[in-house]
């Protein structure tokens, strides 16, 4: 089994600053054969903001060449109080989502895999969902089959029993409580988006693995996670046990930066408003 996962495409009727780029994988994609597309999150530049982002990112998982999975980014549904106080998740905004884009958590079975689709926006929430979504997911891993978990924020950056980083991963006690969860499965593959930096990492016998974006990278309002900024995608072989996953950088990318437009897509220039 094949999956391509591309993240953070951050798709805009309004904002058309990233189209070539999004165009460029979108045209690679076309020449590829995977079994699935998995696309984690950021789908839309500000579907919390604005349903019409939403359907415009809809829109573009039409036509592709393989069956489409999504899981939700903070771009899409928004984020907890504390990181994003104006676009907290809600249930306006979940139900948006799932409007346009389908089931913002799911599992799938295929080729002797399980794999998983999280919404982690909901996490450290305290919203009803995200209680049901541990429910769910405990279910979810009860299986003897390999596990593949797919959700928008990174875990961690560097140690899963490092303290809290903000903006750009899950909060540490969803985090741990997650872990916990996991270490019942057999979870051999973490793949998530949000950082627009490509990075692989191992621990405890799972790979972590951040997808780059299709869109953009980030500049200055980034501090130094480790890795490497650039723009691309990911092929992940799905073997017996194991997954081996490889970075690819479609024809005609170019690593535009955020920076210069930031001011256009977040008038309010908060902490929480830089992008991730
Ligand atoms: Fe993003
Ligand atoms: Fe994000």
């Amino acid at each position: 089994m094949r999956i391509i996962q591309i993240s953070d495409t951050h798709i805009s009727a309004a904002h058309p600053f990233f189209d070539a780029n999004i165009a460029a994988v979108r045209a690679w994609l076309a020449a590829q054969q995977p079994d699935l597309i998995v696309i984690t999150g950021d789908l839309a530049m500000d579907g919390a903001g604005d349903a019409a982002d939403l359907a415009a990112a809809a829109a573009w998982t039409q036509g592709l060449p393989a069956p489409v999975l999504c899981v939700p980014g903070n771009h899409d549904v928004g984020d907890t109080a504390a990181i994003k106080p104006s676009q907290t998740v809600d249930d306006a905004r979940l139900a948006a989502y799932r409007a346009h884009l389908g089931p913002d958590r799911w599992q799938h079975d295929q080729a002797g895999w399980r794999l998983i689709g999280l919404n982690a926006m909901l996490l450290g929430t305290g919203h009803a969902e995200e209680e049901a979504q541990f429910a769910w997911l405990e279910a979810a891993l009860a299986t003897e089959a390999p596990v593949a978990l797919f959700l928008h924020k990174p875990l961690f950056i560097d140690d899963p029993a490092e303290p809290p980083r903000g903006y750009w991963t899950v909060t540490p006690a969803p985090r741990m409580r997650l872990l916990a969860l996991i270490a019942t499965a057999r979870v051999r593959l973490i793949a998530s988006g949000h950082l627009h930096i490509h990075r692989e990492l191992h621990h405890d016998g799972i790979d972590h693995v951040w997808c780059p974006a299709a869109s953009f990278v980030c500049g200055d309002s980034q501090e130094d996670l480790g890795g490497a900024r650039r723009l691309g995608a990911l092929i992940h072989d799905f073997g017996v046990d194991r997954v081996a996953t490889r970075f690819v950088r479609p024809e005609g990318l170019e690593d535009l930066t955020i920076e210069p437009v930031q001011h256009i897509l977040y008038p309010r220039p908060t902490m929480a408003d830089v992008e991730g």
